[in-house]
């Protein structure tokens, strides 16, 4: 029988989780952590110096984690300052570097065994971030099984990431000036879904040798290739997508809404623990007791994420459509998300007085309690994979406005498979937007919320002790514990 280096006979499980270092992916990876930490298995979270940080210094993510002591966090630097503001611009200088400084370090922590010897036991299974595609040629050269982790919705990851080569081949991408409006082909099971505008929006670029393109194409080799895929979906909510994706991933395992799973494992009926933040960010709880005050279902909620960025003039036209609306709203107006910053001179007066009456806004709210709250009726979202899960979860219909990677393809899957609201995509028009809204908050009001009500009624099912995402989870962790033998 195989020894670990104290001479202890039996190898327990032991999982390295290692996140792409954004806000999101990082906040999805510590849910996933905890429960695999509930099952008693060890689990060592590796994060990039520049995320680990922030995140210490703005949560009780060490405390909460502090209560198992079978979890550990590890760190490997990627030559970033810390706390550097990253928007959606500096996604690829954030990935060079991992590429550049950490994954050599990486590879000599898994191939010498200096991380496992750190953590006083071997580690067993890896769950990389699906986007570390070298992370699964490490596994094969430290013999250690990898299931990848992918935090974007696996309605883009089949469409635009593992079928990223074929859309090269069949000469669907690049674009060259082609009707952004017609249907793309070449993947299977979204031939009568996505028209070109509908693609990730890495996918526009007239040149195919982008660093964005040979990431995913890497990915697109090296996730077939790992022993299994996680993903934050529900299988009723992606069934023509998944069944699509298991004939190149047989193995995958849609436990989503991952943040409610969580939630749901995590809270005893008596707990007063209603959420479990991760956020980087300090949340104002304030917009909590404003929401309070307004009656069931009259707020727009507005927020564009962690990422995503906006010029004062669409700051200005979505704001005239939401107010012009007249619904009051909550809007979230994240630090460095408008480019060039902006002040109250560059805003018309009536706009701001309106607001002072109407609205309420934040640097960063809970957004999960935000979205759960009964007078939320709409949210304008810049259509990211976790606001996307969290506002099906909850029931709430939404505006889309998407900015890049794998949320122009999210968008159209709300308006177009899953009937939950209305794509604004290519669009910045105040009337538009105030279009949209009255069509969500009233018009169509009706035919949204049966919808959205019917996804979130299947949400909630999954996550219940035998609905299919807490039997995949379930899976999972027999799987974990398989793989260690
Ligand atoms: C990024 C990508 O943009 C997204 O497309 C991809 O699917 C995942 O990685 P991000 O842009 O931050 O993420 O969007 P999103 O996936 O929606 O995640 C935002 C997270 O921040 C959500 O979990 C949301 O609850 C949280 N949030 C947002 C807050 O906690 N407070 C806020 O005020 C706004």
């Amino acid at each position: 029988m195989a020894q670990n280096h104290q001479g202890n006979d039996a190898i327990q499980p032991h999982v390295l989780i290692f996140p792409i270092p954004f806000q999101g992916p990082v906040n999805c990876a510590l849910k996933l952590a905890e429960l695999i930490c509930l099952s008693g298995i060890h689990v060592t979270f590796l994060n990039t110096n520049h995320i680990h940080g922030p995140l210490l210094r703005h949560t009780d993510v060490l405390s909460r984690f502090s209560r198992y002591p079978n979890f550990k966090f590890e760190t490997v630097p990627d030559g970033l300052e810390h706390e550097r503001p990253v928007s959606g611009d500096g996604f690829m200088e954030v990935m060079s570097a991992v590429d550049d400084v950490s994954k050599p370090i990486f590879r000599e922590m898994m191939v010498s065994g200096s991380l496992s010897r750190k953590s006083e036991r071997p580690v067993t299974v890896m769950i990389p971030d699906a986007c570390f595609s070298f992370a699964v040629d490490i596994g094969v050269e430290a013999s250690v099984p990898v299931i990848c982790f992918e935090t974007v919705s696996p309605c883009c990851l089949w469409s635009c990431y593992l079928n990223l080569p074929t859309l090269i081949e069949a000469g669907d991408i690049p674009f060259k000036g082609r009707d952004l409006d017609e249907l793309v082909t070449s993947v299977p099971g979204t031939e009568h879904i996505l028209r070109r505008r509908d693609l990730a929006s890495f996918c526009r670029s007239d040149d195919i040798s982008t660093p964005v393109i040979e990431l995913i194409v890497k990915e697109a080799r090296s996730v077939p290739r790992a022993q299994g895929l996680i993903v934050n979906t529900f299988q009723e909510l992606d069934d023509l997508i998944l069944t699509n994706m298991q004939n190149l991933c047989p193995n995958i395992y849609p436990i989503g809404p991952l943040h409610s799973l969580h939630k749901a494992q995590l809270v005893a009926p008596s707990s007063p623990e209603t959420t479990f933040s991760n956020s980087v960010w300090k949340e104002d709880r304030t917009c909590l007791s404003w929401l309070d005050k307004h009656s069931p279902k009259t707020v727009v909620y507005v927020s564009i994420g962690s990422l995503a960025t906006m010029t004062i003039d669409q700051l200005l036209e979505i704001w005239h459509g939401v107010a012009n609306s007249g619904n009051p709203f909550l809007w979230v107006r994240r630090p460095g998300s408008i480019i060039g910053g902006f002040d109250d001179s560059l805003v018309p007066s009536e706009l701001l007085e309106h607001t002072k009456e109407m609205g309420c806004i934040v640097d960063w709210a809970p957004q999960e309690e935000v979205l759960a709250h009964g007078a939320i009726g709409a949210f304008l979202t810049h259509s990211g994979w976790n606001s996307t899960i969290e506002s099906i979860m909850e029931g709430v219909p939404m505006i889309c406005w998407p900015y890049f990677v794998d949320q122009q393809v999210n968008s159209r899957f709300v308006e177009e498979v899953w009937k939950v609201g209305i794509d604004m995509k290519d669009t910045c028009d105040r009337l538009i937007v105030e279009k949209a809204v009255r069509d969500v908050m009233e018009t169509s009001r009706d035919m949204f919320a049966q919808s959205a009500n019917n996804w979130a009624n299947l949400a909630k099912k999954s996550i219940s002790e035998k609905g299919s995402s807490s039997m995949n989870l379930a899976r999972l962790i027999d799987d974990i514990k398989s793989m260690t033998s």
